[in-house]
């Protein structure tokens, strides 16, 4: 895939108001829309990837739910700012990045998944590095959270890709941002 081609994309979900979890990082809302042999399109858009950028605390709870490995063959950098090896894996990264993901861009492979949460989504938005959002919009109203958007980033247009509707009342909307960088 060309530089140009290799974009950074969030996949996640969201409560109808705007919120990734509860409080207290609780993201039991969306059992809402579980269906058995429905994953909204997750399996497929892995195969779109090759390299994760995830927050400390999303990761963290990733392997905290003992699920099996998610990010297998991926290559993964978890966003921390305290002290970690620099060596080894899991990769950990506190440094700029624009820096990293112009790196990224500027090698060969697929696509770059933001898997959030939303500090890390944030930083990103804040300096224009976000390409592409995948929303899956979760029919519950939370009251309180994490939200998804914090105030203070940068105004963006944006092109809709698709959007589809799931029997559970999930609605996805696929969005491409409209560069105002270049
Ligand atoms: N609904 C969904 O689809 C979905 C998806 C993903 C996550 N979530 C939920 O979101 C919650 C976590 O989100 P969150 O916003 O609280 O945390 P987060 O973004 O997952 O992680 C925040 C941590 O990332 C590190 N970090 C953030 N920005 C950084 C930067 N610019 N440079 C270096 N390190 C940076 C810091 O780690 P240190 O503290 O180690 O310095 C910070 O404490 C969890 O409850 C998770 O389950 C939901």
């Amino acid at each position: 895939m060309s530089e140009k081609g290799r974009k950074v994309v969030v996949f996640i979900a969201m409560s109808v108001d705007g919120y990734i979890a509860k409080p207290n990082g609780d993201i039991g809302f969306l059992s809402v829309v579980e269906l058995n042999g429905e994953d909204y399109g997750y399996s497929d858009f892995m195969k779109t990837i090759d390299t994760v950028i995830i927050g400390r605390k999303t990761y963290d709870q990733v392997m905290e739910m003992g699920y099996d490995y998610p990010y297998q063959d991926k290559e993964v950098y978890i966003l921390s700012r305290s002290e970690r090896p620099e060596v080894g894996l899991p990769k950990y990264f506190k440094g700029s990045l624009k820096g990293l993901v112009d790196e990224l861009k500027a090698n060969p492979g697929k696509n770059i998944f933001c898997d959030g949460g939303a500090d890390v989504i944030n930083a990103l938005l804040q300096e224009n590095l976000i390409d592409e959002f995948v929303i899956s919009v979760i029919p519950v109203i939370l009251g309180e959270g994490i939200p998804l958007f914090k105030d203070g980033r940068p105004e963006n247009q944006l092109k809709l890709i698709q959007s589809k509707q799931f029997v559970k009342g999930l609605v996805q909307l696929h969005y491409e941002r409209i560069p105002t960088d270049q």
